[in-house]
């Protein structure tokens, strides 16, 4: 567990690929699923853990636009997992007063699983706590092309001129509107790539590659990695004053 109450951290929203589910639960003989089902545990841990390490917003990337092309029984077997998490999760998210926010398209998913993320949105939306988004069947790139379609839309009814187009309009209309970029952005399991996760956003963000799989992750690699980030110069393109 972190070690301080009050944790100094600039560091505020942080972003997680949860990658490696799979890997951990084939280097053990198990099925993919135990490895899905293990990665729903580290997950609560971590929705735990997060106001302590001084973290306002936690996005997790639960389930991308690509993982569609992964066998039948393994997307099904997704489904019933966040199903079963989100129902398990509830009572305990609102008595923490945690704000849980989905973006992604909701087209697709089952017709029980929506009602439930709507439930649960409806139900957290004025808590004053962590702010959890779940990235579920999200992808970066469908984001921007969503936000594009809605600034078109506004020039089409005479609200806006496309010289006057600015980030400000992306930033009000993309799935995160109304919360700051990450500061950070972890991925589990070695891998270096973004896969299509918070394009738009990531502009500026620190990156931590750990090679852990996501099963694996403890709320101590995770304060260990904010420790070590924050004491990175963040320059925004700028220049460091000291
Ligand atoms: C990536 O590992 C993980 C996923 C695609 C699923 C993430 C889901 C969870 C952590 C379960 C619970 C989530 C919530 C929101 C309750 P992988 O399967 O790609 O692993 P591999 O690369 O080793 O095959």
């Amino acid at each position: 567990m972190p070690s301080e109450k009050v944790h100094p951290s600039k560091i505020q929203h942080v972003g997680i690929i949860m990658d490696g589910n799979g890997r951990w639960a084939n280097d053990q003989g198990l099925p993919r699923a135990k490895g899905h089902l293990q990665g729903a545990k580290v997950v609560k841990e971590i929705i735990a853990a997060a106001p302590d390490l001084g973290i306002k917003i936690l996005t997790i990337f639960a389930f991308s636009t690509e993982n569609w092309n992964r066998p039948k029984y393994e997307v099904e077997i997704l489904m019933r997992l966040f199903q079963a998490e989100i129902v398990k999760q509830f009572e305990e998210l609102v008595k923490e007063k945690v704000r849980v926010r989905f973006i992604g398209s909701k087209y697709g998913l089952p017709k029980r699983l929506v009602e439930t993320i709507n439930k649960l949105e409806d139900n957290t939306k004025s808590n004053p706590g962590l702010v959890l988004q779940i990235a579920l069947n999200y992808g970066g790139r469908q984001d921007i092309v969503d936000a594009v379609k809605k600034v078109a839309e506004e020039i089409k009814i005479g609200n806006l001129e496309p010289d006057d187009i600015t980030e400000t309009h992306i930033n009000d209309t993309i799935s995160t509107s109304g919360l700051a970029d990450p500061d950070l952005i972890i991925r589990t399991s070695g891998e270096l790539r973004i896969s299509n996760f918070l394009l738009w956003q990531c502009a500026y963000s620190e990156f931590a590659y750990v090679s852990k799989h996501w099963p694996d992750f403890t709320a101590s690699d995770l304060d260990d990695i904010i420790k070590e980030v924050s004491s990175r110069k963040r320059r925004f393109g700028g220049v460091i004053s000291v």
